[in-house]
């Protein structure tokens, strides 16, 4: 049987760029059926450009820094970002905070990954805020961007143990193994067209 189309997405990052490194190899794996239009990085030195370039993925650069506020450094994104026709924009470790009408603009095509299980610790330095409550499980989820920072119907989650030895480092990268799991496996339900947000409810169909 032929086939599908693979989907067209769009990834979006600041940093290292592991989960973009996931999904990369699950597209070269034939796990997930997807194709990478473009990597957009608001940061000129994100290590994750090295790796779209050597995967030959077309990168867009647009530093925050030159533009004048929130809304024109969103419109520019915008621009870019429909440039490619993307049906999923893919957050991987973008750090920056998004405006209201960007986030309408794209609603229900746009995700993210976060490291903690929401709505637990939103916002930054989860790891250290896990260990300093004693919490016995952390892990990540994968939800839709809406204009509540992550805040947005959840998709997936998946849990880890807290280790008794555990440092931010070695809880971090415990949860990215299991993130580099199941980004590629939401995206591949979204080519799959198994998700639906209906009333902001997340409904995966089999
Ligand atoms: C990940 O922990 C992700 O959950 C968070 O930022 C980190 C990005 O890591 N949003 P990488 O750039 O994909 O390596």
């Amino acid at each position: 049987m032929a086939k599908d189309k693979p989907l067209p997405i769009v990834i979006l990052i600041s940093g290292s760029g592991s989960n973009l490194q996931s999904i990369i190899d699950s597209i070269a794996g034939n796990t997930l059926n997807a194709e990478i239009c473009a990597v957009i990085s608001n940061k000129a030195n994100a290590f994750g450009i090295e790796r779209a370039q050597k995967a030959n993925i077309p990168i867009e650069v647009i530093e925050h820094s030159q533009y004048d506020g929130r809304e024109c450094f969103d419109t520019e994104l915008t621009r870019r970002i429909e440039k490619y026709q993307p049906e999923l924009i893919v957050l991987a470790g973008f750090m920056r905070i998004l405006s209201d009408d960007f986030v309408t603009h794209f609603y229900g095509k746009m995700i993210n990954i976060h490291p903690s299980l929401l709505p637990k610790y939103r916002g930054l330095h989860t790891h250290q805020r896990v260990l300093e409550a004693g919490d016995s499980e952390h892990g990540l989820s994968i939800h839709y961007v809406s204009a509540k920072l992550d805040g947005g119907p959840i998709i997936l989650q998946k849990k880890v143990p807290v280790l008794e030895n555990d440092t931010e480092s070695s809880l971090a990268e415990r949860v990215l193994v299991q993130e580099h799991i199941a980004y590629p496996q939401v995206i591949q339900w979204f080519s799959e067209k198994r998700l639906q947000l209906i009333n902001n409810q997340v409904i995966l169909s089999q």
